[in-house]
């Protein structure tokens, strides 16, 4: 397929289908709501996809709120929504982007899944922070036309797509998700497949490098987000971006990048991964480096 081919292809597109309705896959269903797509939404029951389903209602309302978008097109974007809580039902799927939990026995039964349900030619596409595209695409019968596509959080309002290229990646499937991404409003970056992609293998770094500064007292925790608010201009300190991201995820890219590189420099601070085992998650369990009562 020549690139204006893969491109007229991703105009056609109307049938979407998300998988995982968390943070980010509610975010992700509610941008291709709202860029005009008909969105099939699946979780692991009708209760987990409902409550994604009332977050981007309450998104859409504080828009309506804000003056920034009107009610009929809040009511248009929801009614394309539609809860689907058998995968089974994602067979007319021109396009498949799932965000279920990053456990990689959990991604590769939901990509077996689709090389079953889906058609031969329906893109699939993973917005892991993590797991290798490569091995994904390994488990369905058309590789080429797997990538990554990730998403940052909060969804609605990042407008970086980093799209990645695994070994087995054609070009068309590339140009498919960089014409998607465009039609949603966002920007997309192609990185080739390598552990944490361009993202996640710098700011992760970069948060476990302030979790070491917090424990060896070099400064309070709040002072430490502050140098990195007001001397670097970011819109949160690495220990605020941390508990905004969930600690668990932090810990298991800087475990996937020390194991792939072999670089001691990733090594996982012992706070960061002693806080993931009691619980501290940060702003998913209210409690991380700050409380969110
Ligand atoms: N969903 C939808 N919209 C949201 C939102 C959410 N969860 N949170 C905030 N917003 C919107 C607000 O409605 C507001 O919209 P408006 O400009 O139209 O009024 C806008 O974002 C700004 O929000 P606020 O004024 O309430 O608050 P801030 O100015 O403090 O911004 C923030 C909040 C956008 C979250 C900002 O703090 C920020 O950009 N933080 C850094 C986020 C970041 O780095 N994300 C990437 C994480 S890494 C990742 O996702 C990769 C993964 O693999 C780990």
């Amino acid at each position: 397929m020549s690139s204006q081919q893969a491109q007229s292809t991703a105009q056609k597109i109307t049938r979407v289908g998300v998988i995982g309705a968390g943070a980010m896959g509610h975010g992700i269903a509610q941008v291709f709501a709202q860029g005009g797509f008909n969105v099939k939404l699946n979780d692991v029951s009708l209760d987990f996809i409902n409550s994604g389903i009332r977050k981007i209602e309450a998104n859409l309302s504080r828009s309506v709120e804000k003056g920034k978008m009107s009610e009929d097109d809040k009511k248009a974007a929801l009614s394309r929504v539609l809860p689907t809580a058998s995968l089974d039902e994602f067979k007319d799927r021109e396009f498949v982007v799932e965000a279920v939990l990053e456990k990689i026995e959990v991604k590769r039964d939901v990509f077996k899944k689709l090389d079953r349900i889906c058609g031969r030619d329906t893109v699939l596409a993973s917005n892991t922070s993590s797991i290798p595209i490569t091995e994904l695409a390994a488990l369905v019968s058309n590789p080429q036309r797997v990538a990554g596509m990730h998403f940052f959080n909060p969804v609605p309002v990042m407008k970086l797509i980093e799209i990645v290229q695994a070994l087995q990646t054609s070009i068309s499937t590339i140009e498919i998700i960089r014409a998607l991404s465009l039609r949603l409003g966002k920007t997309p970056v192609v990185v080739k497949d390598n552990a944490g992609f361009v993202s996640n293998r710098v700011v992760c770094p970069m948060i476990n490098e302030a979790i070491f500064a917090y424990e060896q007292g070099i400064a309070s925790k709040e002072d430490i987000d502050t140098v990195m608010k007001l001397g670097m201009n970011h819109p949160m300190g690495p220990l605020e971006l941390a508990d905004f991201v969930g600690l668990d995820i932090v810990l298991d890219v800087l475990d996937v990048l020390y194991r792939e590189y072999e670089d001691p420099k990733y090594r996982a601070s012992p706070l960061l991964r002693n806080m993931v085992r009691a619980g501290y998650l940060g702003r998913k369990t209210k409690k991380g480096f700050y409380e969110y009562p």
